[in-house]
């Protein structure tokens, strides 16, 4: 599936399509917001960083330190414009090094990695934190073990749990659900969770 979705977003045009214009939408930033109050510094990583534009601009201009990551090269040069502040390198989610953050983040790009590995990147996510460490993540909003369709000029692939599903693994990985949302609508399906380590 990494291929797919790195080639898929290098040949197409997702920051012309659904990121030149996006602003951050109210029920994102009630969850921003929670997740601020929560975290006990500014370190934050941004795991699927894309080009930056809105969330890093918007977590940056609220006082966090940003670090991201993307697998798609053409993404980490627009974060890199987008977002001068913020340390962003290529790469896959399980390539970041460092630990230590107070705030894990990823906007719409875990449903990228099969599903099957979504356990492991909780995890993985959990050792990044620091001992107060927050999360917030999107997942897909349904079950799906592997979708494929055009998406912003290319072929993309998706694949997610259900939202119990989901509640089940990321406790398991030792967290505790703070909030949830279910966003959606016409076009798009995504599951909002926010949690802390417990
Ligand atoms: C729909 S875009 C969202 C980007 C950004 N979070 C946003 O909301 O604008 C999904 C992003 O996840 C990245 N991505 C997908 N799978 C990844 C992986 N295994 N490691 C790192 N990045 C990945 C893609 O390259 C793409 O930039």
């Amino acid at each position: 599936m990494k291929e797919k979705v790195r080639s898929g977003y290098e040949a197409g045009d997702y920051e012309g399509e659904k990121r030149s214009t996006r602003e951050v939408r109210e029920h994102e930033k009630e969850l921003l917001e929670k997740m601020e109050s929560m975290a006990q510094g500014e370190k934050v990583l941004d795991l699927g960083c894309g080009t930056g534009e809105p969330f890093d601009r918007y977590l940056v201009d609220r006082g966090f330190d940003i670090t991201g990551v993307d697998l798609v090269s053409k993404h980490i040069s627009s974060a890199r414009e987008n977002v001068p502040e913020g340390d962003f390198q290529q790469g896959d989610f399980f390539s970041v090094q460092e630990n230590g953050f107070d705030a894990v983040v990823s906007f719409y790009a875990i449903f990228h990695l099969e599903r099957e590995k979504h356990s492991d990147l909780f995890e993985f996510i959990y050792e990044k934190l620091s001992e107060d460490g927050v999360m917030l993540v999107t997942v897909g909003g349904g079950d799906m073990e592997k979708h494929e369709s055009e998406f912003a000029g290319s072929e993309l692939v998706w694949s997610s749990y259900s939202p119990e599903k989901n509640k089940e693994i990321i406790t398991n990985a030792g967290f505790r659900i703070v909030e949830t949302y279910e966003e959606k609508n016409e076009e798009e399906h995504h599951y909002w969770v926010l949690a802390e380590k417990a």
